[in-house]
């Protein structure tokens, strides 16, 4: 029976929930996909440092080329994050025929479109769940689930970290420094936590829906921003005491061949449902002209939660390694139209 080999970018907050669930899950895979799957190589920055799971230290490696050229290895799962030398990584793994499975949000709403072009002309998978919303099979539901309605609207909370900030702030009334670093220590935070604060990790998972539920190209530097650093424990407070919420809302629109998109932070009614999703939690409405109005909620960060929509894509992949086929409507016919060169 074939082993199927898997190289790993990555073995921080996600990277070990992937390892976790691969190894702890080994029955259920074997029984979805009909042969053991096996992580080979493991890219870190620091192959001495402690780590979250037991690891074999000889799968680990700070030289890229050993993942991604090696002949065994059939997928690349990239939870290491960064935008531009993750791009060259996916790019090379792609021509050399490996199927890619991300996390990184970053890199999707920038190069999405470029890495699936990729994808699609070496015959791989481009597979991104856990880049939007954590746990929540968002992306898959939007591709697959709702693929026959005309979408027409999404709104919701889309990032973990300001949620989180913003439910003890407001419960507990915590101090925003001492939550963040809660968040950080959680792992719900991006190495860098200024993109969740100020409201762009929300905003390129916005952009990344967007251009999924309306097959529309869209270009972040259009996508109005404002995050919640300016948000303080009196305007918390006040907005309390009048019946309010406050939250760091996404919104996307389509109107016609219009598309907006925009992330701030909006006093929501303490009835209304997105007021009740607390902690780390996420929530996307999605509006669509035939099915109306459909909820998706959920952990929208974190090891377990993350690593299952990335375990969830691989065993998509090798689903279809099997069958011989490719893809889960990646790419629509209009969106190759657009890829195609700008000038046709
Ligand atoms: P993390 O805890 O900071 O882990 C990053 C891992 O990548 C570390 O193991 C690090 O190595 C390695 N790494 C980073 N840059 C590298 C480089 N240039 N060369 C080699 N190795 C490198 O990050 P994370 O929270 O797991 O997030 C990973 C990705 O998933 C990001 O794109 C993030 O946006 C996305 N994501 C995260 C969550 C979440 O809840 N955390 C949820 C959804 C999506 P060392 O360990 O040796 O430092
Ligand atoms: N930093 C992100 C968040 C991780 O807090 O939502 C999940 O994408």
């Amino acid at each position: 029976m074939k082993t199927i080999y898997v190289g790993l970018l990555g073995l921080g907050t996600v990277g070990s929930g992937v390892v976790k669930i691969i190894e702890d899950h080994q029955d259920k895979l074997m029984h979805l996909i009909g042969c053991p799957v096996k992580i080979k190589k493991v890219l870190v920055q620091n192959i001495h440092k402690h780590r979250q799971v037991d690891i074999d230290p000889s799968v680990l490696t700070t030289n890229v080329s050993e993942v991604i050229e090696d002949p065994d290895i059939d997928v690349i799962i990239e939870v290491m994050g960064g935008i531009e030398h993750t791009k060259n990584y996916l790019l090379e793994a792609l021509s050399r025929k490996k199927h890619v499975v991300t996390a990184n949000k970053d890199l999707m709403a920038v190069y999405g479109t470029q890495l699936l072009k990729t994808a699609t002309e070496n015959g791989c998978d481009l597979f991104y769940e856990a880049s939007v919303a954590g746990g929540i099979p968002i992306i898959r539901s939007l591709v697959d689930g709702l693929a026959s309605d005309r979408i027409t609207k999404m709104m919701g909370i889309v990032n973990g970290t300001t949620n989180f900030i913003l439910t003890k702030m407001s419960k507990f009334g915590s101090p925003y420094e001492e939550v963040l670093k809660e968040a950080q220590r959680l792992g719900y935070a991006e190495a860098d936590p200024t993109s969740d604060v100020e409201g762009l990790d929300a905003a390129r998972k916005m952009a990344i829906l967007a251009r999924l539920g309306f097959s529309m190209e869209v270009d972040l530097d259009d996508v109005e921003v404002k995050g919640i650093t300016d948000i303080t424990e009196e305007d918390i407070n006040y907005s309390k005491r009048l019946g309010y919420t406050m939250k760091l809302i996404g919104i996307a629109d389509r109107t016609g061949d219009k598309v907006e998109v925009s992330v701030q932070p909006t006093l929501l009614p303490d009835s209304h449902p997105l007021a009740s999703v607390h902690d780390e939690f996420n929530a996307v409405y999605v509006y669509g002209e035939a099915v109306g109005e459909t909820m998706f909620y959920g952990p929208g960060a974190g090891s377990l939660p993350t690593a299952t929509a990335v375990v969830s894509d691989l065993v998509g992949v090798l689903k279809n390694m099997r069958l011989g086929v490719n893809g889960r409507s990646a790419v629509s016919p209009q969106f190759e139209k657009q890829m195609k060169s700008p000038e046709e």
